[in-house]
């Protein structure tokens, strides 16, 4: 076993889904500055600040809880480094107002944040599985939330029941795929301060009443789930598999 040194990913290659902002392009940016050849998806147009190597860095367009567009990022990931090594999935959408109770959700809703925070993780798994099998291993990240692991005091059901689902495929797949040398965990990221957090700004008593409820009292940065990500990928993490990483700055330790 290598130690890590966060420079692990030469000669590597992956995807990384929902790589146009946040958590996603900060994981990208470590994986290519290691110098993993790597195709990073988003639904979004291609973000500034993709890092510029030694590794090379593919960026494609469009629905990662669509199979064509999931199948066609995959092989290029592929073709574009000559192996497919990593999937990171961080692709999720946080539609607190819309998704409400189950009582009160639009079905439609419901079905679309479901497709696009689990139906994505399951087609980009389903994709890149057979692609590590074909050079002996892999390693997957699947991002999930704290909100795996409890309710909400304003629900918003389709996120929870969706980051719930994440953290128990994410232990399935570990153990179905463990004899192929591929292994799967998951992170459950507390408040982070990315673009999906930037809607507390316009709540009453927004960012402040989110930071006081956090032990460490403030928002977590993308480079704070980035280093742990990335560790999980490289090969100092050898048999570390079908476990989920709580990061929330002491969030989920209070009674
Ligand atoms: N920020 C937090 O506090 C927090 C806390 C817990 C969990 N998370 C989870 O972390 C992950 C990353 O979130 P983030 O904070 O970096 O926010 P983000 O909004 O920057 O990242 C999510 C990405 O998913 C992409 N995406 C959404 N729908 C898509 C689709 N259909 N196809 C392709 N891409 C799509 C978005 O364009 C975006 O780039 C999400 O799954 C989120 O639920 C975030």
């Amino acid at each position: 076993m290598k130690p890590f040194t966060g420079r692990d990913f030469a000669n590597r290659g992956g995807l990384v889904a929902g790589a146009g902002g946040g958590m996603g392009l900060a994981i990208a940016n470590g994986l290519i500055e290691g110098g993993a050849d790597i195709v990073l998806a988003d639904i979004k147009p291609e973000p500034e600040g993709i890092a510029e190597g030694p590794g090379r860095a593919l960026y494609l367009e469009g629905d990662l809880s669509d199979e064509g567009f999931v199948r066609a990022a995959v092989a290029r990931a592929r073709d574009h480094a000559g192996r497919f090594d990593y999937l990171v999935n961080t692709v999720g959408v946080w539609w607190g107002g819309r998704d409400v109770s189950v009582v009160d959700i639009e079905p439609d809703l419901w079905r679309r944040v479901l497709e696009i925070n689990l139906d994505s993780m399951m087609l980009t798994a389903r994709h890149a599985v057979p692609m590590m099998r074909a050079n002996g291993g892999g390693a997957m990240v699947l991002i999930s939330s704290i909100q795996a692991l409890r309710g909400d005091a304003v629900a918003q059901d389709a996120y929870g029941a969706s980051k719930g689902a994440i953290r128990a495929l994410s232990k399935s797949l570990a153990i179905q795929f463990a004899a192929d040398n591929i292994r799967c965990n998951s992170i459950l990221p507390g408040y982070i301060w990315t673009e999906m957090m930037h809607r507390v700004d316009g709540e009453p008593g927004g960012r402040e009443n989110k930071q006081n409820i956090i032990p460490l009292k403030r928002f977590g940065t993308v480079a704070e789930i980035a280093g742990p990500s990335l560790f999980l990928l490289s090969d100092a993490a050898s048999f570390i598999t079908g476990t989920e990483l709580i990061i929330d700055g002491g969030t989920t330790a209070l009674p």
